[in-house]
């Protein structure tokens, strides 16, 4: 997954081109670059790292090029260096790709046979290669037809051409691409919010179209080269704060914001003066749904999975829950009266897009629960559940999740009480205790002293296991997932009953485990699969709810105690002391914690 900008101005494009890319690199950040026309040639420059790498190159200055592209890589294809950055130029095309092309080596082979010298080790380089040699006998338009014929896989271009000064062209399939529009310029980018700052005019394109952009005119076409009409959709301007403020990390500012950001969220969804759920202009009569999947990845998929829990206990429906990536390649029984659901904050992750694709085209019922209300994924969904919770930068997913599972979990009400299938008295008490959640974790993330005080333990430890029952397994999933992606300890999350089925193994002297034991109905068992680690050696920091009554057990190393609320909502807190517990194990490893190593925010390609 990578991020793509395109720029066709009369003035110099390098600056703007160079902020832009800065925005992007939540798709990628291992290497960057630009290229931009000027003096009849193409004036390429790439950097290894960040961007501001790149701007640190002094070529960057003088690039007066009025029409350009730039680039930030996350590594698919060839090892994260200056050379496999993208942009790919041949003396007359340079080419900038999100996505992967699948036939690359094939292509590679006819190419070298045609004379075509590779630089790179990148899958993209063939498309550089594959138009040159189509320029030799075809126009522009048609030579990108052909080309584009030619790719098997998913892409986004951005492409200039040395004998074209004025144009750039750009192309879609499977990955994301928008068209912005601007006075006297225009532009092209991987999404809104990448032309957000330069514009609120945009036109996204479909699979298998192109476009050809000039500073005054832009058009569309298909696959054919038929020409296509495409609306021009009004951004929303309201300028969302993208600052980290006083914080040192984005993902510090967004564990600390989980109050506000639910607050806002319960706005929108419950009334609470008749202390009930509105969910607007639900497009299906609900005695056509019997049945519900959720779809997502990641912590995404940890919100569906803990939405499972929920969905049972609460409505009739059955429920089935799935990871995107295996999902697409099922062969899946698609059912009429079955509610898909896809949970994705980016609303961009190329894996959950396809699920949702491949449901549309079974004429499926599609809803999506996503942060980004622009995207893909809310865009083509029929119904669309925003979680309101503010633009998330940090790749490391932390008050998103807790929005994920918020909107699940007022979806769950709601098509409960609307079904019967929840006693009113049940669901109006559960709306009672949802209004106080946001100052019970207000509370809970006062816990932060003593998790910061013992996660070094976590920091220096080999590997670390997370263990929760019922409504705390997707917890110590999540838990386990962040530990892993900020601290890069290897952590499992594990239903707790299942150690001792194998994974009791790893269990040795001083290996911390977390265990999530909240005062609920799985109360008890897990107490003695944590008394199964203790006996082998683990170091366990218990995670329960605070209570009168002592935890009967012996050799606990720590225990953290987060506030007071009913089973349903314990999760919330639960997962706070766990996002702090990865924060600190990474800042005391120096890690960049908003932007960890081998990750990106949007995985746009499988
Ligand atoms: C979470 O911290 C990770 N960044 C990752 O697992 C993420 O949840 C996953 O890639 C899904 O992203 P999405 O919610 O944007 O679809």
């Amino acid at each position: 997954m990578c991020g793509i900008i395109g720029i066709t101005s009369s003035k110099p494009v390098s600056l703007a081109i160079i902020n832009s890319l800065r925005k992007l690199e939540y798709r990628g950040y291992d290497s960057a670059g630009i290229a931009t026309l000027s003096n009849g040639a193409i004036n390429e420059v790439k950097s290894e790292g960040r961007v501001d790498n790149l701007e640190k190159n002094s070529a960057i200055k003088s690039m007066m090029g009025v029409v350009g592209i730039g680039h930030v890589r996350w590594a698919t294809h060839g090892v994260p260096n200056a050379i496999n950055a993208h942009p790919h130029s041949s003396e007359n095309v340079s080419i900038v790709h999100n996505g992967i092309i699948e036939n690359s080596t094939i292509l590679k082979k006819y190419l070298i046979g045609k004379g075509h010298i590779f630089k790179s080790q990148t899958d993209t380089e063939v498309i550089v290669h594959l138009i040159t040699e189509h320029l030799k006998e075809n126009d522009l338009k048609n030579s990108i037809i052909k080309v584009l014929k030619q790719l098997q896989g998913s892409f986004a271009l951005g492409i200039i051409f040395k004998d074209q000064p004025d144009l750039i062209v750009g192309a879609r399939r499977g990955s994301p691409l928008a068209v912005g529009y601007g006075p006297n310029e225009n532009y092209l980018g991987s999404d809104s919010y990448a032309l957000k700052s330069m514009t609120n005019k945009i036109s996204y394109l479909n699979d298998g179209e192109f476009c050809i952009l000039k500073k005054d005119q832009v058009k569309f076409f298909d696959e054919d080269g038929l020409k296509v009409n495409k609306k021009v959709l009004e951004l929303s301007t309201d300028e969302q704060n993208y600052e980290k403020g006083d914080f040192k990390h984005f993902m510090a500012k967004e564990i600390e914001e989980q109050p506000t950001t639910l607050k806002n969220c319960i706005k929108e969804y419950v009334d609470t003066i008749n202390n009930d759920i509105n969910i607007y202009n639900f497009p299906w009569d609900l005695k056509e749904i019997s049945s519900v999947t959720l779809i997502g990845c990641g912590t995404a998929y940890h919100s569906c999975l803990m939405a499972k829990y929920w969905f049972e206990e609460l409505t009739k429906l059955d429920v089935t829950i799935d990871i995107a990536s295996e999902f697409r390649y099922r062969n899946n029984r698609f059912k009429k009266n079955n509610l898909y659901i896809f949970v994705s904050q980016s609303g961009e992750t190329a894996d959950t897009y396809a699920a949702l694709d491949l449901c549309n085209k079974n004429g499926m019922k599609t809803c999506s629960v996503v942060n980004v209300i622009e995207s893909s994924i809310a865009r083509d969904s029929n119904f669309v559940l925003p979680i309101h919770c503010g633009p998330e930068i940090g790749v490391a997913s932390t008050k998103a999740f807790l929005g994920q599972m918020l909107v699940l979990y007022i979806l769950v009400l709601k098509l409960g009480i609307l079904r019967k299938d929840l006693d009113k008295d049940l669901y109006l008490s559960k709306i009672k205790d949802l209004k106080i959640l946001p100052r019970l974790v207000e509370e809970t993330l006062l816990t932060e002293r003593k998790i910061q005080a013992i996660s070094s333990t976590f920091t220096d430890a080999k590997g670390s296991m997370f263990l929760g029952r019922g409504y705390s397994y997707p917890i110590a999933l999540e838990g386990a997932l962040k530990l892993k992606e900020l601290a890069y300890v290897h952590a499992e999350g594990y239903p707790a009953g299942e150690m001792k089925h194998g994974p009791l193994a790893l269990i040795e002297d001083g290996m911390p485990v977390v265990v999530l034991a909240p005062r609920d109905n799985y109360y008890p068992k897990t107490i003695s699969n944590m008394q199964e680690v203790i006996a082998r050696g683990a170091k366990v920091l218990l995670i329960t709810n605070k209570s009168k009554d002592e935890v009967v057990s012996e050799n606990i190393w720590e225990t953290i105690e987060v506030e007071n609320t009913n089973d349903d909502l314990l999760p919330f807190l639960l997962t706070i002391p766990l996002q702090k517990l990865a924060y600190y194990s990474a800042l005391k490893k120096g890690y960049d914690i908003d932007k960890p190593r081998n990750l990106a925010k949007s995985v746009t390609v499988e």
